[in-house]
């Protein structure tokens, strides 16, 4: 075979190789150990030296043409097989968007958003916001407020309580008062502020409790405050909040932590005070309880009783959220539908 023939075949079967396995092939067979034009060279020790020098030239330019054209398709290929990979590997990112529809952002929680606009009506009202634990001791839920171990009243809140053992018992929060006594113990004169957060009951969950639930406590304490600041601050709060033609009023009750108590009760926003199944026909919704704080609170926390006094309120975040929303169920709440979330 002659160097011409060696040369046209190989070129031939390199631009014939359809991939870089059978380019290997091609490239062994002519540049190889064991190639032919390997074998050439070994060959030229048979010439003399005139002739050898000529024809190892030639073998040479040979070699390096046929490498350079190896060279060259083997970077067709491996674009090729590179193209291949990345088609096979790919990753259908649109199949969401096909099945579903268009791609829609998410937003804030109705809970989140509710608790926000609520902290905003309050600094409009010259309120701070504070935060306190979820889980707290006896003393925070309880005792401090004016319910020492075994007080009848503990009763008003079904708790979950945490095994930790002694010496303290630690349990989940079951109202955001507890956050009151944080407030004062810290040693803050005077207080406006408001404390929203999640609190935790034993309830069986139905249309409007939750046994994970949120409130928000106000606690003013400052010198000379009546109860008829603690009214005030309730009816401006409820118009801000739910619309100038929603009024709340008060209605005699008990907590052990304020004296005299009271629970507020808003416009039924379902009938406007018409009477409805929601309201059981009174045109009123209860909304929390609130006070003037009682002096065995500021006994507990070194509160001076004759140069200060108070009120606080509390009341649930989910509730007002179903009131201002039309929520039958407070369990939607948490059911995680994005058809329901995505109303609001
Ligand atoms: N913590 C009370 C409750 O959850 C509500 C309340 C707060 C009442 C502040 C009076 C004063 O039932």
């Amino acid at each position: 075979m002659t160097l011409e023939d060696l040369e046209r075949r190989t070129v031939a079967a390199v631009a014939a190789a359809t991939g870089t396995a059978a380019l290997d092939e091609v490239e062994a067979s002519a540049l190889g150990k064991r190639g032919e034009l390997t074998r050439a060279h070994r060959d030229l020790g048979q010439l003399e030296p005139e002739e050898r020098r000529t024809a190892g030239k030639v073998l040479h330019e040979l070699r390096l043409r046929l490498e350079a054209a190896v060279a060259a398709r083997r970077a067709e290929l491996d674009a090729v097989e590179r193209r291949a990979t990345l088609a096979a590997e790919r990753l259908d990112l649109t199949e969401v968007g096909e099945v579903a529809g268009p791609i829609r952002a998410g937003h804030l929680h109705l809970v989140t958003q509710t608790q926000r606009e609520l902290e905003d009506v309050f600094v409009g009202m010259g309120f701070t916001v504070a935060e306190g634990p979820e889980a707290e001791t006896d003393w925070y839920n309880f005792e401090a407020l004016n319910m020492p171990p075994a007080h009848p009243a503990r009763g008003m809140w079904d708790t979950f309580y945490l095994e930790l053992g002694e010496p303290e018992t630690v349990l989940l929060r079951a109202h955001t008062s507890p956050v009151q006594i944080h407030l004062l113990e810290q040693g803050q004169r005077p207080v406006h502020a408001v404390m929203p957060g999640r609190c935790y009951r034993r309830d069986t969950p139905d249309a409007r409790h939750l046994a994970v639930f949120h409130q928000i406590e106000g606690l003013v304490v400052d010198r000379g405050i009546t109860f008829g600041d603690l009214a005030g601050t309730i009816e401006t709060f409820t118009n801000a909040y739910f619309g100038a033609d929603i009024h709340s009023r008060l209605r005699p009750a008990y907590f052990p932590f304020t004296e005299p108590s009271a629970e507020f009760e808003i416009t039924c926003t379902i009938c406007r005070g018409e009477g409805c199944r929601t309201c059981s026909g009174t045109g009123w919704i209860e909304l929390g309880g609130c006070g003037m704080v009682d002096p065995a609170v500021f006994d507990a926390v070194g509160v001076d009783a004759a140069v200060w006094s108070g009120f606080a309120f509390g009341f649930g975040i989910d509730r007002c959220a179903q009131m201002r929303h039309g929520i039958a169920d407070l369990r939607a709440l948490v059911e995680n539908d994005v058809r329901f979330l995505g109303q609001f």
